[in-house]
């Protein structure tokens, strides 16, 4: 197993439903560390950016409006096979396909409103850990 950093965000469904505190509970029981964090409201342009990827399809407008309706929680986590850990940790995209006892399971509202966000693999994860956390904005863990 590789040690790996991965991007979370709590999306502003999961802010609004004050499930920071139980969100980052489930990474730090799962042996993922915390190695940056800020809470801040994107912008239609850094949204925009950040889901690039998705510009073609037919839901990126409502998404962009989903990304910047309220403030969202942006961590970098660390931990062996962090990537495919969280993954698993948040559950599929749709609420209705994913395993019982992940987050999205247990309070995603659909697969637009679905409370968190996770990159899919670890090239991703580098570019979005930058997007965020640039100039020495991830702490290692000393101890
Ligand atoms: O977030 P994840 O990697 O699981 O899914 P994605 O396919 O990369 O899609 C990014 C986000 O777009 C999802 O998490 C949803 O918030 C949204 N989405 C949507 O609104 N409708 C879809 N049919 C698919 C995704
Ligand atoms: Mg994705």
């Amino acid at each position: 197993m590789a040690v790996e950093q991965t991007l979370s965000i709590i999306k502003p469904d999961g802010i609004q439903k004050n499930l920071i505190g139980e969100i980052v509970s489930r990474f730090e029981n799962a042996g993922l560390e915390v190695v940056a964090a800020r809470m801040m409201h994107l912008s239609k342009e850094q949204a925009q950016e950040f889901y690039v990827v998705h510009k073609e399809r037919p839901f990126f407008d409502d998404l962009i409006k989903y990304m910047t309706s309220g403030p969202v929680f942006v961590q970098a986590l660390q931990g062996d096979d962090a990537v495919a850990r969280n993954r698993e940790i948040m559950g599929a995209t749709d609420p209705s396909d994913a395993d019982p006892g992940t987050i999205r399971a247990d309070h995603a509202a659909s697969i637009e409103e679905n409370v968190v966000h996770g990159s899919d693999a670890a090239e991703t994860a580098a570019v979005e850990i930058a997007f965020f956390f640039a100039d020495n904005g991830v702490c290692p863990r000393t101890r």
